[in-house]
């Protein structure tokens, strides 16, 4: 990316054509304009109001579905565990239950979400850099597949806890590879200097001592360098580090059950490269396929990012003095992503006129009382009216999740289209249960 250009901007724009034909499940007719898996956007707009989450079933399932067979065609034993942080829309995760995925989880929030939307106990992993003892208690009398310790000092408190419960608890330690991601700052975990994980050299040790814990179980290693991954080379490097400590593990006779190789796995969020899930699975090969153990992943956003989109409204388009600005019904409290981390999505006019009108440079912008409510700067966009609808793409992952009722917004409904049609999966927050929880 060129330094010169405001940020937010690309050197060069994709335009809506190649944005839509690099994501065949998004067409636009003449008639009904934009649409997501044959259904018309405008129309659940109409039905269901914007600011709307819209999610394709047949994109996770089918993406799901190509990471699986590419785990198998490479020969792994491999199981799938979606991170809830990136979506954590029950319907959905009902979906990723029934097609045989496992969960991570990282509160006891998302436990409950797990359990609730039909994970099995023993297909929950346990991550997170800071689980309170009573979420390691629930998570353990729960019958928790595995917990990935982070530090010497997490360990024995979950010794502890499981010793009072009388349970043997089934634990990874997550190494800490000092590896570079190659990705935003915000979403780097697995350098030094991060607070990810437990120091590379201090592995083989802790595990020793955790193999001669009666209350637990070590089941193996863990790792996750980042997220938005968009090139291999991280993942050969951490992986390299920790099939050495395997490697060391085992020589040492100890017990090792299998490697959780983290998630991160990156997407286009506009047409640029990113690696397939052979290539992933490759690596993962070349790092892991002689040890014969299981794999757990744990992709996020590489499943559900493509299968959402964030559908909002036009409030307004004003005319400043340098620029023309978009002003969205949609604002960072709903998608939090171009605020925090200057991160770039696709915009789409829905209505086919405007998607095939004559465009110049727009600054796309929420109604939230802050100068970083910008989705996009210098975007190349039509005229916009009143009440037009735009789609802002790959908003599946990290959405949702991530959005907060800040200037006293209601949290945007949600849908699901499966097999041509949308149904509500999550309603839209009401003002009155907004206000509900203050004590006045
Ligand atoms: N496992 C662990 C231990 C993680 O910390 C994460 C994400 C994942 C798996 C899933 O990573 P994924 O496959 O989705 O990249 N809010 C940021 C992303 C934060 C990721 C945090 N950890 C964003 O919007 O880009």
């Amino acid at each position: 990316m060129d330094a010169a250009l405001p940020s937010q901007a690309r050197a060069s724009e994709p335009s809506f054509a190649e944005l839509l034909a690099a994501r065949p499940w998004l067409s636009a007719a003449p008639d009904v304009g934009l649409m997501l898996d044959g259904v018309p956007l405008a129309s659940l707009a109409r039905e269901h109001g914007t600011p709307l989450w819209v999610y394709a079933d047949s994109v996770l399932t089918a993406r799901y579905r190509a990471l699986a067979t590419a785990l198998g065609a490479a020969k792994l034993p491999a199981r799938i565990h979606f991170a809830l942080k990136a979506n954590d829309t029950l319907a959905l995760l009902r979906r990723l239950a029934a097609l045989g995925a496992g969960a991570d989880v990282v509160s006891v929030g998302e436990y409950e979400a797990a359990r609730r939307s039909g994970f099995a106990p023993e297909a929950i992993v346990f991550s997170g850099v800071g689980k309170t003892d009573a979420e390691i208690a629930t998570a353990l009398a729960g019958g928790i597949g595995q917990i990935n310790v982070e530090s010497a000092e997490e360990l024995a408190r979950v010794a502890a806890i499981a010793a009072r419960l009388g349970l043997r608890a089934p634990v990874a330690l997550r190494v800490n590879p000092d590896v570079d991601a190659g990705t935003h700052a915000k979403i780097t975990t697995g350098k030094a200097d991060n607070k990810f994980g437990i120091p590379f050299d201090r592995i083989v040790p802790l595990y020793e001592q955790a193999a001669g814990t009666p209350s637990l179980r070590p089941v193996g290693l863990a790792v996750h360098i980042g997220s938005q991954i968009l090139t291999l080379e991280p993942y050969r490097r951490a992986y390299g580090r920790v099939a050495d400590l395997v490697r060391t593990l085992l020589a040492h006779g100890l017990p090792v059950e299998r490697i959780d190789v983290g998630g991160g796995l990156g997407i286009p969020y506009g047409t640029e490269p990113a690696p397939l899930p052979a290539a992933f699975a490759a690596a993962l090969q070349q790092a892991f396929g002689a040890f014969r153990l299981p794999l757990i992943l744990e992709p996020g956003r590489w499943l559900v990012g493509p299968a959402g989109l964030l559908l909002s409204r036009v409030v307004l388009q004003k005319q400043g003095a340098a620029r023309r600005f978009v002003v969205l019904d949609a604002g960072m409290n709903d998608l939090l992503r171009p605020a925090l981390y200057e991160a770039w999505h696709g915009i789409v006019p829905v209505a086919a006129g405007r998607l095939h009108a004559p465009v110049a440079p727009a600054d796309v912008v929420g109604p939230v009382c802050e100068t970083g409510d910008t989705f996009a700067r210098q975007r190349p966009l039509p005229d916009f009216a009143l009440g037009d609808l735009v789609a802002i793409l790959d908003a599946g992952a990290y959405g949702s999740v991530m959005s907060s009722t800040y200037n006293l917004r209601p949290r945007a409904a949600a849908v699901l289209i499966e097999g041509g049609t949308a149904r509500l999966v999550r309603r839209r927050q009401t003002i009155d249960e907004l206000l509900a929880h203050d004590v006045d």
